[in-house]
């Protein structure tokens, strides 16, 4: 993971299969301009987009700097970077499922690495393409000789793998015949945000915080990803999806597993994610009959959000009036292994809740003993280390203080470490960092094979579960709330509640991050 130097990569040709899409238009060619703004593509760069819609190359660059003027997190376009950047971009018209398409892109890219002085150029190849297009694009690789190249040819995938373990494990096998397990980069941009990062280090690089990182002191963990944004225009993909597949085999499993996983010996891509599948190999399995005890489902009904009234998922475009599809879950996960026995993983993620925001909390177990007479405590509560995702980028160590004055009062109070207000910068986006990460050929923060395997096993019986009984209560969530009434006796027949993060004042964003179509 740790990028050691600033030597810049390879000569690189990204093939960007999907180059009219929303990921490209919004995500992509905005972190490649932000690449290119720093300084960090390489020398002999170039983008040769193919789509189901044809573009000139003029069109094309128009629309691609209108996502860029739209989303890339440095506003004005410089114009002498923008135009060495779309120098090097160019379309090439054909049928994802045509064979000549795969060896005209074969004789275009040749051409290109002699223009080059017959460089070998790494080739990536990105597909920002819908799941139903990816096979036929590896296989028109695969017989166009174009994923031979082992150190070179690299594939980039998008989620969703797969919307069950049968076929991940079907796109898994379909993929390993025809590249290796190493030029396989399966994406999960949560890898890439920088506070996700963090929490390794965080825990790995500090001597404070791992000795108490445990069952001994640690009382529960919650981890909350939650969105104001709706389905937006993603009906027909979010209709099949849900909330579960969403973003619980690939965003909160991955966060889960950063949160648990024991130290590494290095920081080598393979060690951090054997360490990492340690963690899900050791999640409890959730029995059939066992899934209305661990899991919760919702779905919105109409509400007001930021002062708006919005409709309920029903009335959404592209949804079905009677739809039962889930826009909300919660867990309760065990991890049973020496260092998490019995200490509860609650997990939560959804559309249109309250705020924006995702937060790790750490909720540490009372003292063993208070000696101090309850009185003086006003609001005491166990220590708790508080990680914030996003829309905040912060840390913060909660614990108690005498309060100010003759008399001996305690008071819970927090320790904040901010990012910006530390460092004074702006993170990257996630596909800066990953996009970056492909080129110079580390694998770290992508997702394995294996991977993505287990966490499927993990949500396949509670899908298969909601599958067998639809819902009676959709929608159960008003819009701008926290969800169905069912989450919060999840975690209170066990004592406990969730703990809901702050929304930030200044927080104008909506969070339009979504990558399908
Ligand atoms: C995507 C999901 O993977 O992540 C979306 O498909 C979700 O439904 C998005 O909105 C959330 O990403 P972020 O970066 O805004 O938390």
């Amino acid at each position: 993971m740790p990028r050691e130097s600033s030597a810049r990569p390879d000569p690189t040709i990204m093939v960007i299969f999907g180059i009219g899409g929303d990921l490209t238009w919004r995500k992509l060619y905005p972190a490649l301009y932000n690449l290119a703004l720093d300084d960090q593509l390489p020398d002999r760069f170039a983008v040769v987009g193919l789509d189901k819609k044809h573009f000139s190359t003029e069109d094309l660059r128009a629309r691609l700097r209108d996502g860029v003027e739209r989303f890339s997190r440095r506003k004005g376009i410089q114009e002498d970077v923008w135009t060495e950047l779309t120098r090097h971009l160019e379309f090439l018209p054909g049928d994802f499922a045509d064979p000549q398409t795969y060896n005209a892109l074969r004789e275009r890219l040749e051409q290109i690495e002699k223009d080059w002085g017959d460089v070998r150029a790494n080739r990536i190849f990105y597909l920002a393409v819908p799941p139903s297009v990816v096979e036929p694009i590896a296989l028109g690789l695969g017989a166009a000789c174009l994923a031979s190249d082992r150190q070179r040819a690299r594939i980039v995938v998008e989620k969703p793998y797969g919307h069950d373990l049968e076929s991940a494990r079907y796109l898994n096998n379909m993929l390993r015949k025809i590249f290796e397990e190493s030029q396989i980069y399966r994406i999960d941009h949560y890898l890439g945000k920088d506070t996700v990062q963090n929490i390794l280090v965080f825990r790995f690089a500090n001597a404070l915080f791992e000795p108490i990182w445990n069952r001994h002191y640690i009382d529960h963990v919650q981890i909350t990803v939650a969105e104001q944004l709706g389905v937006e225009h993603r009906g027909a993909y979010y209709e099949k999806a849900g909330a579960l597949r969403d973003m619980i085999p690939n965003h909160l499993m991955q966060i889960l597993s950063l949160v648990a996983m024991e130290p590494p010996v290095s920081f080598d891509a393979d060690e951090i994610r054997n360490k990492k599948i340690d963690v899900l190999r050791a999640v409890r399995p959730i029995a059939a009959k066992e899934v209305h005890r661990f899991a919760v489902r919702g779905q919105y009904g109409s509400g007001w959000i930021r002062g708006e009234k919005v409709p309920a998922y029903r009335a959404e475009p592209g949804i079905a009036p009677d739809s039962n599809t889930e826009t909300y879950v919660a867990l309760k996960l065990f991890v049973d292994n020496w260092r998490w026995q019995d200490v509860p993983f609650y997990m939560r993620t959804g559309k249109r809740l309250a705020v924006r925001a995702s937060e790790v909390v750490i909720q540490f177990r009372p003292v063993p003993h208070n000696a101090f007479p309850s009185e003086l405590a006003l609001a005491w509560q166990p220590n708790r280390i508080a990680i914030q995702i996003q829309p905040q980028e912060a840390i913060f160590v909660r614990f108690q203080a005498k309060q100010p004055g003759l008399t001996t009062r305690l008071a819970p109070v927090d320790l904040r470490f901010d990012y910006r207000e530390a460092f004074r910068t702006q993170p990257p986006e996630a596909y800066e960092t990953l996009l970056l990460d492909v080129m110079e050929g580390d694998a770290t923060l992508f997702m394995r094979q294996d991977q993505v395997e287990i966490v499927w096993s993990i949500v396949t019986p509670i899908l298969e579960a909601w599958e067998a009984a639809p819902p009676i209560d959709f929608p159960n969530y008003q819009a701008g709330s926290w969800g169905p009434e069912a989450a919060e006796v999840l975690i209170a027949q066990d004592g406990r509640s969730w703990i809901h993060p702050v929304p930030l004042a200044e927080d104008d964003s909506n969070g339009e991050t979504s990558t399908e179509e």
